[in-house]
């Protein structure tokens, strides 16, 4: 069964606990919590107070995607502050094997991310130490952009390099997932998919999971 993970980022930030609610109550798996600094990306989100508020409203699984500077500065942070999953950018950091001994070292579960141009070779060498790859399928920053269609074949890559190896690290999709992109994606390996603006910018969130979650089914 293919997990879905509403980005609040696409949510209405000053109802956050309803808005969270109402993606529990139509079959959400995890809670994508998107932390951006302004400087690894062009963008600034919300970050630990948002978090820790969020934490003591709900029982969700809450993923936590660091689109910041040298993660290591503040992973046990956002651990502290209720983060279940923290995956951070390999991009971001010189030092990625001990960043995600770090998160585990502090409780949560780690995984790492890959902007579309960022090979697979460049985590060949931790893919035994994460619970979660995250492959980008737009350049992060922004909500609400379109599906960049030639990171497909790095999702089925990525499926292949698990199954020779015997892993069971989970593939995450993020950026401009809808109904029709789910479908590419579910087709090549994915196991989770993040959706912000395909689900919170729809009448109904449950319908909007239900056609993502079940895309490769039509
Ligand atoms: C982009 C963020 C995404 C974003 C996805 O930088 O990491 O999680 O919220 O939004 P949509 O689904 O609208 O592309
Ligand atoms: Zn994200």
């Amino acid at each position: 069964m293919i997990k879905i993970a509403p980005s609040i980022l696409a949510a209405d930030f000053a109802n956050l606990e309803a808005e969270v609610k109402a993606v529990q109550e139509a079959g959400a798996d995890y809670i994508h919590f998107d932390v951006m600094d302004g400087q690894f990306v062009p963008n600034i989100s919300i970050g630990l107070p948002v978090l820790a508020s969020l934490r003591k409203k709900s029982d969700m699984v809450l993923d936590v995607h660091l689109m910041i500077d040298q993660p290591e500065r503040f992973v046990e942070d956002f651990i502290k502050a209720g983060a279940d999953i923290v995956t951070v950018h390999v991009e971001a950091t010189n030092h990625l094997h001990r960043v995600l001994q770090q998160i585990k070292a502090a409780g949560a579960k780690c995984g790492v991310v890959l902007n579309p141009h960022t090979p697979l070779s460049l985590i060949e060498h931790v893919l035994g130490d994460v619970d979660m790859v995250l492959l980008m399928t737009v350049n992060p920053g922004f909500g609400g952009q379109k599906f960049i269609e030639s990171v497909v074949p790095k999702i089925a890559a990525l499926n292949e390099m698990r199954q020779a190896r015997r892993l069971d690290f989970e593939i995450e999709i993020d950026g401009g997932v809808n109904a029709e992109t789910a479908k590419l994606c579910i087709d090549a390996g994915a196991d989770v998919l993040v959706a912000g603006s395909a689900i919170y910018n729809e009448p109904s969130y449950k319908d909007a999971i239900d056609s993502i979650r079940n895309a490769s089914r039509v």
